[in-house]
């Protein structure tokens, strides 16, 4: 008892002491020698550890309806996955509470439509040429009430810039794609690596 007191104590100040030093690192410890391909776990959530509140803030900063929020939202995702080849973005969905029990279904048999007023967020980032973070664009789609946006699947594709700004885009170069998952209902899904687990 009385040792185990103890080894909390200590590790309370261990804790305490360590603080101001990483604060002081920050910099350092947010450049990455590493190519973004040979990421593996650890290089990617030390990655996300110093993009995270940053694009909280950034997103945010204007006020935006949702790039202000989304954070108290759920992610969809156990965390960002490694792009590889495949896009040079590292990518996190956020789900609003109307989405999110629909969403990580994950489903692909084509039977089933987002429930209207559905949000979904998507932060992205990558590094840069010196190994420095650098923040992409918040994604976000809204499903609308059927018939509103037929053509685009029902879905409101929109963004926010890291200034905080409305990211400007058009609603058919985003479904060209989304709209190629079909029996998806044009959601694209997290890399099967980082899906959560049935619930
Ligand atoms: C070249 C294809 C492509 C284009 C163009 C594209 N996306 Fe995506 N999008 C994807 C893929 C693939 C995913 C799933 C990737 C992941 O989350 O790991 C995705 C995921 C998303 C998600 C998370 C929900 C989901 O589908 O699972 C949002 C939100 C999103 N995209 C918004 C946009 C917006 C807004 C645009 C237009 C500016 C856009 N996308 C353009 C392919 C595309």
């Amino acid at each position: 008892m009385k040792y185990a007191l103890l080894a909390g104590t200590a590790a309370v100040f261990s804790l305490l002491a360590f603080q101001p030093q990483t604060h002081a690192e920050d910099a350092s410890a947010c450049t990455f020698t590493k190519a973004q391909d040979d990421f593996e776990q650890p290089d990617i959530d030390k990655l996300y550890e110093c993009v995270k509140d940053q694009m909280k803030e950034s997103y945010g900063k204007q006020g935006h309806e949702i790039g202000s929020i989304y954070t108290t939202w759920k992610v969809t995702a156990t965390g960002p996955a490694n792009p590889g080849t495949h896009g040079n973005r590292f990518l996190l969905t956020y789900a609003n509470d109307i989405a999110f029990d629909e969403y990580v279904k994950y489903q692909d048999e084509g039977n089933f439509s987002m429930p209207v007023g559905s949000i979904l967020a998507k932060e992205s980032y990558k590094i840069d040429k010196e190994g420095k973070p650098r923040l992409g664009p918040l994604l976000i789609m809204t499903k609308l009430e059927a018939g509103k946006a037929a053509e685009y699947g029902d879905w409101l594709y929109s963004g926010v810039n890291p200034a905080g700004k409305e990211f400007k885009i058009s609603q058919s170069f985003c479904h060209d794609c989304h709209g190629l998952f079909e029996d998806q209902d044009s959601l694209g899904y997290p890399d099967f690596d980082v899906r959560l687990k049935a619930q």
